[in-house]
């Protein structure tokens, strides 16, 4: 038999294109492709990119510049690139770099097989269509290799809401969620493979509407049904969009078993004026009577969220706007960014922020987020987790994993094999993450 092709995926961006990059070496994988860890030794090279913020065109240039070498030396070497800066860029990525030997878009990765056939036959392969198939069914000839206790699950992409920041519903295009039997279908076959957890994502995840039996499926509906898979544990889901958050939602949050106590529900900004700006369609004030709801239904929830520093004409005062939020919500996680601008996207024509006000800003944000993170943190110790292991520690015997908030714990552990689930009482609280021991 040859040797099998080595193929290297480097990610960038949100965990879709984590799932997305999974699916793309299973498709070609098919095509005899094992995967590597370095570049050096690849017959085929994909950077799997991501154009959320500033400078990732740039990036993929820089980064594409540094094959250079790597291709004189092997003049069979295949680069491609995939995912939104694909989408966003095309062809002008070929006429840029003349090393690029395939561009392919986010929604075309099914077509991957073909499209590495051309490029062997020396010919340019670009596809940025947005096909009516489903490119994850058409992706079905999975290896059946075993997995680790963790898996992301794609149910819905695309995104309908156009916050004016954001590229997203022009790279992604329409929200389309896929029909409900497939990924039931496909849970099954992860937890065959040693899955215990699925997180389902989505762009706008809550606003998952696939045909299920009877009609359109919710997403709570779907978790429901996926809570009635035997070997699976858990069940998260990401990201939320604070309008989709619907009643059976929230209540499947009280009541589903396996849906874990966490929720990622950005809100962008505490103001207003700068939420009407930004296009959000709720205000402050819904989303915290919203959070309530949710609190209401779990009490233990930990919340976490996203948000914007330096949009277009945002005051000091609509900064203190978002400050006062946070201190209300008390964030265990939250990421916040500086504004950055996209062109096409109508904020991107607006009066922007001066920028030493917005570095100013992330800093102060970032700090309250840091320590309402640490106090929810701090507060685990002397409770009891459920911890599931996924992965040796950097002790020796220690092993690692997420309690059901997500939170990382330690654990010195004799008998403690990756993928269990164990009762561990937590002990101790560092900097970014918990220690324990089995009950
Ligand atoms: N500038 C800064 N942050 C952005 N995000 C999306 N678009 C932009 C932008 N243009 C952030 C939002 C979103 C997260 C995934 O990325 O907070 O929730
Ligand atoms: Fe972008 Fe999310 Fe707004 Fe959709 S809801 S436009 S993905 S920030």
């Amino acid at each position: 038999m040859s040797e099998p092709k080595k193929l290297f995926i480097k990610t960038y961006g949100c965990q879709m294109n984590v799932y997305d990059s999974e699916r793309m070496s299973e498709a070609l994988g098919g095509q005899g492709y094992v995967e590597t860890k370095s570049p050096d030794d690849a017959d085929m090279i994909l950077l799997n990119t991501c154009h959320i913020r500033e400078k990732a065109a740039e990036k993929v240039y820089s980064e594409l510049g540094r094959f250079k070498g790597l291709k004189a030396e092997k003049p069979d070497l295949k680069i491609g690139v995939a995912g939104c800066v694909a989408q966003a860029e095309g062809e002008e990525i070929m006429r840029r770099q003349p090393l690029v030997d395939l561009v392919v878009g986010p929604q075309s990765y099914h077509r991957l097989p073909e499209m590495e056939a051309r490029t062997r036959a020396g010919e340019k392969a670009l596809d940025t269509d947005f096909p009516e198939e489903d490119k994850f069914e058409k992706l079905k000839n999975r290896p059946k290799a075993k997995r680790g206790p963790t898996a992301f699950l794609t149910v819905q992409e695309g995104c309908d809401k156009f916050c004016a920041f954001c590229v997203v519903p022009y790279t992604r295009g329409a929200e389309v969620s896929r029909p409900a039997d497939r990924i039931i279908r496909e849970a099954h076959d992860l937890v065959e493979r040693g899955v215990r957890e699925i997180t389902l994502l989505g762009q706008n995840v809550n606003a998952y509407h696939g045909a299920g039996p009877d009609g359109d499926m919710t997403l709570a509906g779907l978790i429901w049904e996926l809570n009635k898979v035997d070997g699976l544990e858990r069940i998260r889901f990401t990201t939320s969009h604070p309008n989709d958050m619907a009643d059976d939602l929230i209540e499947a949050h009280g009541s589903c078993e396996k849906l874990m106590p966490y929720l990622h529900l950005p809100v962008q900004s505490g103001s207003d004026r700068i939420l009407k700006r930004m296009n959000r369609s709720h205000t402050a004030e819904s989303y915290l009577r919203l959070i309530e709801r949710i609190r209401a239904a779990r009490p233990d929830i930990v919340m976490s969220g996203d948000f914007i520093v330096g949009f277009p004409e945002e005051t000091e005062e609509d900064f203190q706007a978002t400050l006062d939020l946070v201190e209300e919500v008390k964030y265990g996680y939250a990421y916040s960014f500086k504004y950055s601008t996209r062109p096409g996207t109508p904020a991107a024509e607006r009066a922007q922020v001066d920028p030493a006000a917005a570095d100013d800003r992330l800093q102060r944000l970032q700090a309250l987020i840091t320590r309402h993170q640490r106090e929810i943190q701090d507060g685990m110790v002397g409770r009891t987790v459920r911890v599931l292991f996924e992965k040796p520690g950097r002790l020796p015997g220690q092993m690692v994993g997420k309690s059901e908030y997500l939170h990382s714990v330690h654990v010195k552990g004799t008998g403690i094999a990756v993928g269990d689930l164990k009762e561990v009482r937590i002990t101790d609280s560092g900097a970014n993450s918990l220690a324990g021991e089995l009950l």
